[in-house]
């Protein structure tokens, strides 16, 4: 499969009053064409920081960014704003993504002036395509953000990213902020727009069940590395890693067959700011070995199943 974006350790440190916060350390990953891979874990490990540092929101310290076989870093001018149309965001909270005082035909059309100077009727035209794309009529059109749901927001927001047709779309926790029951149409949505558009996503969530309904592969992040990947199936039902283990047991389940299973991750993450050596999951595992405290270990897998874990004491497939 040819790579749509490839990340080749991707570094992210924030200066604080406390020290360096190495928010992102050395990431690596790829996405295929139509492809949706999804980047979980706990809050504060760092998800957020790779999505703005993809969309250059932020300026990443270190690794490389290559979309479509192009090194963003290195890219300006008009190649520039060609590949920055190619990939888009959409955030979690479309209360406050949303500008309050914009109508929807400005908020889904302003890319569209700003990028190829389109107004009035042409405009007006492309935003109400836009719109029934995502399901909205065009009697929206007038009409301000407060006067929306939860779930339509996030509509307008997606049919704002995907004003310029962009390749790929960084969803940073997309549903997170909405009612279950509105959850699963925007899942939905999503999904139908991947197929009609050939779409690939960046999925990130800590819900897991939402991965698993909607990505093909996951990278499961700890602390600023990716210390799990593969196809999402086998790598929920056969974790490798404790930590992914230890997530997909504390998470709820709606099968009341696992329900008393669930049990929280004990102890808490180490600050960023201050890393224990050796493995960051150690002082939390209960698979540790005392040399897990030496050293970091690499993300190694098995090149037939394109799985891999980091992790010197993986879990057995009889587990
Ligand atoms: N602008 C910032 N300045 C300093 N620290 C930050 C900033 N943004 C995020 N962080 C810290 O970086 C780490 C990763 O944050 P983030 O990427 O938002 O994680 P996630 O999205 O997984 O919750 C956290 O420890 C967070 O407190
Ligand atoms: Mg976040």
């Amino acid at each position: 499969m040819n790579a749509l974006l490839t990340v080749e350790e991707l570094r992210k440190c924030y200066t604080t009053s406390r020290g360096d916060l190495i928010a992102v350390d050395g990431l690596s990953f790829e996405i295929g064409e139509a492809e949706t891979v999804a980047l979980v874990g706990e809050s504060g490990c760092g998800k957020s920081t790779v999505a703005l540092s993809l969309l250059r929101l932020i300026q990443p310290d270190g690794g490389r960014v290559v979309f479509d076989n192009v090194d963003l870093s290195v890219v300006s001018g008009r190649e520039e704003r060609r590949l920055r149309r190619q990939v888009n965001i959409v955030f979690q909270n479309p209360y406050s993504s949303l500008d309050p005082k914009m109508t929807v035909r400005k908020i889904v059309g302003e890319p569209l002036t700003t990028a190829f100077g389109l107004r009035g009727r042409a405009l007006t035209k492309r935003v109400a395509e836009h719109l029934e794309d995502v399901g909205l009529g065009a009697e929206h059109l007038t009409r301000y953000p407060h006067q929306f749901s939860g779930g339509q927001r996030q509509r307008i927001a997606i049919a704002r990213a995907l004003a310029l047709k962009p390749r790929l779309l960084v969803l940073d926790e997309p549903t997170s902020a909405l009612d279950v029951s509105v959850q699963a149409q925007v899942l939905n949505l999503l999904k139908e727009l991947q197929q009609r558009h050939g779409l690939s996503y960046l999925f990130i969530s800590h819900n897991l069940a939402t991965v698993e309904f909607i990505a093909n592969r996951v990278l499961v992040m700890y602390l600023g590395r990716i210390v799990e990947t593969g196809p999402v199936h086998e790598v929920f039902s056969n974790p490798r890693h404790p930590y992914t283990q230890a997530l997909i047991q504390s998470i709820p389940s709606t099968d009341p067959r696992l329900r008393n299973r669930l049990r929280p991750i004990k102890g808490e993450v180490p600050s960023p700011i201050d890393r224990p050596p050796g493995c960051p999951f150690a002082p939390r595992c209960d698979r540790v070995l005392p040399s897990c405290r030496d050293e970091l270990p690499d993300l190694v897998g098995t090149a037939n199943d394109l799985r891999a874990a980091a992790c010197i004491n993986p879990l057995d497939k009889e587990t």
